[in-house]
């Protein structure tokens, strides 16, 4: 009786180190993998990346300075984006959030319109996937918060209809949209020449008329601007102060303003 006691002890013991032993392995495999991941993205970074957004990842790169001492802002609209901030645009995650892992790697695959932001398609999928791991070094967010659930966009039938792009328009003047887009769009909003965004720089408004929408012009990334709104820019998200029908409303009067409603 004593003795079998004893063995069985002694199997839990030796299994429980079993497991102690490859829990350890594991994580020092996946810490090893981590900063391997990142040691390679930090090559990435400075062979494409650098150069706009800076050694620091501070938007200070020397196209980033000549930039400024140019005070050219406004032929890009923005400087390259600081990264030590950990602040975000284009996510699909709401407003004060982190972005999702395939948010950035969209980003980076097909750049931002009207920014300067290039393209990268050249860069392999694992290599774009290392590059963030090393962005993600910049800014102690990364580490210090829990990754948001992203949202969904499932368009209704109805979007573009004539009827929707007039409940739309309604909409953009009841939430005061004019403010800073414009009256009729244009980007000259009363508010317009006087906002700033979160790293200090001039921002202007996004002109319906003229510009290609930054995140991409499909319906559902229009969507997910007004849902998630643009952090930092102080265009706001309305996941809270406007039903989902009325937010596809606006997409539709968003495209219609564009010349690309139906
Ligand atoms: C020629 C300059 C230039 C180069 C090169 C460049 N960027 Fe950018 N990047 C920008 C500018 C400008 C912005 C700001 C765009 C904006 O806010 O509209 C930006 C913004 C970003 C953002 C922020 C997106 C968001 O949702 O807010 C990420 C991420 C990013 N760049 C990653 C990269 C990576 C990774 C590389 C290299 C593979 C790279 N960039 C190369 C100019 C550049
Ligand atoms: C406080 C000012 C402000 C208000 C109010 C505002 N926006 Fe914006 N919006 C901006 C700024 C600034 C940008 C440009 C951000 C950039 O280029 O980085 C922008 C960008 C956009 C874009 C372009 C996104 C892209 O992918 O390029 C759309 C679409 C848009 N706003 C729609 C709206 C609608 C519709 C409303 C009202 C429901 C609204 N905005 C309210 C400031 C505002």
């Amino acid at each position: 009786m004593e003795e079998s006691i004893i063995k069985r002890r002694g199997v839990v013991l030796l299994f429980g180190f079993i497991v102690l032993a490859l829990t350890s392995a594991a994580l020092m495999f996946s810490g090893n993998a981590y900063a391997a991941d990142v040691e390679s993205g930090k090559k990435i970074y400075q062979k494409y990346c650098v150069i706009c957004h800076g050694d620091k990842g501070d938007g200070k790169g020397l196209i980033g300075v000549i930039h400024r001492v140019e005070k050219s802002g406004l032929t890009w609209g923005v400087y390259p984006r600081d990264f030590t901030v950990g602040v975000f645009k284009f996510r699909s995650t709401p407003t004060g959030c982190l972005p999702a892992e395939e948010d950035l790697l969209r980003i980076i695959a097909n750049g931002i319109p009207r920014s300067g932001m290039p393209s990268h398609e050249d860069i392999s999928p694992s290599d774009r996937k290392a590059v963030i791991s090393y962005i993600k070094t910049f800014s102690p967010r990364w580490v210090e918060e829990d990754s948001c659930d992203t949202i969904t966009a499932k368009k209704p039938q109805w979007v573009g209809s004539e009827e929707s792009v007039m409940k739309g328009e309604k909409v953009f003047k009841d939430m005061k949209c004019f403010e800073c887009h414009g009256y009729q769009g244009e980007g000259d909003g009363p508010k317009a020449g006087e906002l700033k965004d979160d790293w200090g720089d001039k921002i202007l408004p996004f002109n319906f008329t003229s510009g290609t929408l930054k995140r991409g012009s499909s319906p559902e990334n229009v969507y997910i601007t007004f849902t998630t709104g643009l952090d930092g820019t102080g265009m706001p998200s309305y996941e809270d102060s406007l039903k989902e029908e009325d937010r596809w409303h606006l997409v539709s009067y968003t495209l219609k303003l564009m010349g690309q409603g139906k």
